[in-house]
């Protein structure tokens, strides 16, 4: 972001008083919450509870305004090459709504990958799809890592009310304690493997699924395990999957220019798809799309995404915060934390501008925290009385079938309380009980957690990564900093290089070296 827009300077004066911003009077004060909060379909967003005065609130959406934001959605949103540094569109939008204006071949593919994944998904579920003893399929195992398996699993699990095919398990890490503690749990005849694996040669996936094949081969006497029922492939590179020996018709494909950690939309959210059905799967992007409607097309000061960002960006930028924390009170949502510290931090984790340059501004943030109640009996005490700004996201579900009265109000209220407590603060008799109060937080309230609704969810979170990223002018979907610790294994592996004091005396240690 060069040269600085005028709003960030206005904006640095602006922080300089920020001390002097009482969140509860704001609260208060009138027309607040009307200006302040808005709803889209089932999803209600509180925004009050901010250090944000309303001079505040319009330097930032100035300041949107001066890095050209709308522009750049709709780049994004046309399929424009928005990642610079691979080339690449970022297209994860047009799997919510194929009907955009996007290159034909693209609006094709997702179609057909759409019909694979209802026509295979639908046989999974209904048992017409069998394994080579000719049982039905009672165990999924999506066997990925990082976007090949958070977004997925995180979606089965949030989605547990619709959870009525097939039980799903989910293997990402190459610790060898979890695939050899589940396959013996599990009939090989009746499980279905599932690898998902965007470039299909990831170190941990390519492992797991060797040590998958080979328990299939010998628990059912396979020739072939990968050719067999018993496995399908899903993946951005069709050609290295079908040289592993999976048929073609038993793989599903999606494109290059969707990114791992967009991808939970495409064929990688088969899983899901099967834990869920079809329909509902539909659904889940179906809501997705609408938070992209919305996105496009809500001016800045009404749009949830936007407002999202640029919040951020003021605690970020100007207030000097280094996290946020997302705190689901709703147990169901655990794995969001995890989704979306994958979703920022691999984005926006970055010291390089999309042309290239060392950037200057301070860019994303680190994103923590677990389900309400849990974190009020954990790191709550340094929110309420650390020395850190935390702003908080709670995220409340505001009917829940699967509970009950009793437990469902106590577990709100919790919520809304913390969230009233961060803001109002108590003065104490002494140091100890002094809670100095003036936190900010967002609430967001989900009538249910349905699938249309966690697919609402997921954009927005998306799309206030994207709007981050151009204000920081970084390239959200490349992540060419995981790379030297994966040719740093790779070279250890092969004996390849000269390791240093520390590492060679650590390597010897662990037995890897003599
Ligand atoms: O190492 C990072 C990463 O490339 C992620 O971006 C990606 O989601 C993950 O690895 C898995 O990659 P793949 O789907 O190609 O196995």
């Amino acid at each position: 972001m060069t040269p600085t827009p005028p709003a960030w300077t206005h904006l640095q004066s602006l922080a300089e008083r920020a001390h002097d911003t009482n969140i509860a009077s704001l609260v208060n004060s009138l027309d607040r919450l009307d200006r302040y909060s808005l709803s889209l379909n089932g999803l209600h967003v509180d925004f009050s509870k901010h250090l944000v005065t309303d001079d505040v609130f319009d330097g930032l959406v100035t300041l949107a305004r001066e890095c050209g934001l709308s522009h750049h959605i709709e780049q994004l949103m046309s399929g424009a090459v928005v990642n610079v540094s691979e080339g690449r569109a970022a297209l994860h939008t047009a799997l919510r709504n194929p009907s955009h204006q996007l290159p034909d071949d693209f609006r094709e593919h997702v179609y057909d990958e759409r019909k694979k994944m209802r026509d295979l998904s639908d046989q999974i579920r209904n048992g017409s799809w069998r394994g080579s003893n000719g049982q039905s399929i009672t165990d999924v195992v999506n066997i990925g890592i990082g976007g090949s398996d958070l977004g997925p699993k995180m979606v089965t699990e949030a989605l547990r009310e619709f959870h009525d095919g097939p039980r799903v398990h989910f293997l990402s890490n190459v610790d060898g304690a979890e695939i050899f503690s589940l396959l013996p749990q599990l009939n090989a005849a009746s499980t279905l493997i599932v690898i998902c694996s965007k470039t299909f040669t990831t170190q941990e996936t390519m492992l797991n699924t060797k040590t998958a094949m080979a328990w299939l081969k010998d628990e059912l006497n396979l020739q072939d395990p990968a050719a067999s029922t018993h496995c399908i492939g899903i993946t951005g590179s069709p050609q290295k999957a079908e040289n592993f020996g999976i048929p073609p018709g038993q793989l599903l494909t999606f494109k290059d220019s969707v990114g791992g950690r967009y991808s939970t939309w495409s064929s990688i959210g088969f899983s899901a798809c099967v834990a869920i059905g079809y329909e509902h799967f539909l659904a889940f992007l179906e809501g997705g799309a609408a938070m992209d409607q919305h996105f496009s097309h809500s001016s800045f000061e009404k749009n949830i995404p936007v407002i999202s960002a640029l919040l951020g960006i003021w605690y970020n930028n100007f207030l000097k915060a280094q996290s946020y924390a997302v705190v689901p009170y709703c147990q169901r949502l655990r794995l969001l934390v995890d989704h979306l510290q994958q979703l920022d931090m691999e984005s926006n984790g970055k010291s390089a501008t999309s042309d290239n340059q060392r950037s200057t501004l301070d860019t994303g943030p680190i994103v923590w925290g677990q389900t309400g109640t849990n974190g009020q009996h954990a790191f709550f005490q340094l929110l309420h009385q650390g020395q850190k700004l935390v702003p908080v996201d709670f995220i409340g579900v505001a009917n829940d079938d699967l509970s009950n009265d009793e437990h469902h109000r106590i577990l709100l209220v919790n919520m809304v309380a913390q969230a009233q407590a961060l803001m109002n603060g108590k003065t104490g008799e002494d140091a100890h009980r002094f809670y100095p109060g003036n936190r900010p937080s967002t609430t967001m309230l989900i009538d249910e957690l349905t699938p249309f609704n966690m697919g609402m969810l997921l954009a927005l979170y998306e799309h206030k990564v994207y709007v981050q990223s151009i204000i920081w002018g970084t390239n959200a979907f490349d992540q060419w900093g995981v790379e030297l610790g994966k040719q740093l294994t790779h070279d250890i592996l092969e004996g390849d290089g000269e390791q240093d004091p520390s590492t060679r005396a650590l390597l010897k240690k662990a037995g890897i070296i003599d």
